[in-house]
């Protein structure tokens, strides 16, 4: 098994948020299981599967399920949007997660707030050299964002100076679209910096499975009354660019940390 390439999953919710990424896989073949199409190839020079898992907590669960199972992926990255909940995390900025919770999970009061039943835990932390490399990359994209991010849009999106940040990114079965609800988040848990509606479920079967994954997400919207608006601009403009500037720089790096990361899961020098 040394020496077999690394499989890295690129999983996406929405077509918007990953589509242009298909036209980059070389020698790409499909195959559909349970409703989803999963891309096979390679994706600059890395062998991928590239798939949209839909929205939500069941099927981003089922998705990452078949990936590990049927796929054999090595690691698995979640890109996609999220709405920005910590108070400098702006439109168009980048969050690379260092845990993930489900906001929505509440079983108390036979288990805590947000404890995922019989684990002991609330929160998924995904793999730091992963998330590093990820960061790095996202650093470098909106460093380089002339090149890729044409004036106009940067200007209907109200681009300012944009950062990446790292941190809790929540999960849960709700579009946070009104000022209320994205208070009363930021009022729960107060180190949330994005919320989302998938990452925290790839990071449960991740976890369960022992395989290595990292979240990332740009930032469509504030999760207040604009939410809505905010969010179809951006998704069919900036993110998708986004996320194939971020994967072309660090999909080499993420081969070789997934490879590292299981000969140490299997106690390989
Ligand atoms: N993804 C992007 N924006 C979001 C929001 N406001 N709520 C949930 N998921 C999102």
């Amino acid at each position: 098994m040394g020496g077999t390439p690394a499989l890295v999953a690129i999983v996406s919710a929405m077509r918007e948020e990953i589509g242009g990424l298909r036209s980059h896989v070389d020698a790409a073949r499909t195959e559909r299981h349970a409703g989803r199409d999963f891309h096979l190839g390679r994706l600059h020079g890395v062998p991928c599967v590239l798939v949209l898992s839909g929205v939500g907590k069941v099927a981003a669960a089922a998705t990452t399920a078949m990936l590990l199972d049927r796929f054999g992926a090595r690691a698995v990255v979640f890109t996609g949007t999220a709405g920005g909940l910590g108070p400098s995390v702006g439109v168009g900025d980048v969050v690379v997660a260092s845990a993930l919770l489900q906001h929505d999970l509440d079983a108390s009061p036979l288990f805590p707030r947000w404890e995922v039943p019989l684990t002991g835990r609330s929160r998924f932390e995904p793999h730091p050299g992963l998330s590093d490399l990820l960061a790095a990359a996202s650093a470098d994209a909106l460093a380089d964002l002339d090149a890729w991010c044409p004036p106009a849009l940067r200007h209907d999106l109200a681009l300012g100076a944009l950062r990446v940040h790292r941190g809790l990114v929540v999960s849960g079965d709700r579009f946070v679209a009104t000022r209320a609800e994205g208070e009363t988040l930021r009022a729960a848990l107060p180190d949330a910096l994005a919320v989302e509606m998938e990452g925290a479920a790839l990071a449960q079967v991740c976890h369960d499975y022992g395989v290595p994954f990292a979240v990332l997400r740009s930032i469509s919207d504030r999760a207040d009354d604009a939410a809505t608006t905010d969010f179809l601009q951006f998704v069919s403009g900036y993110a998708s660019e986004l996320t194939h500037e971020v994967l072309r720089r660090a999909l080499p790096g993420l081969a070789g940390r997934a490879l590292a990361a299981q000969g140490v899961a299997r106690g390989e020098a």
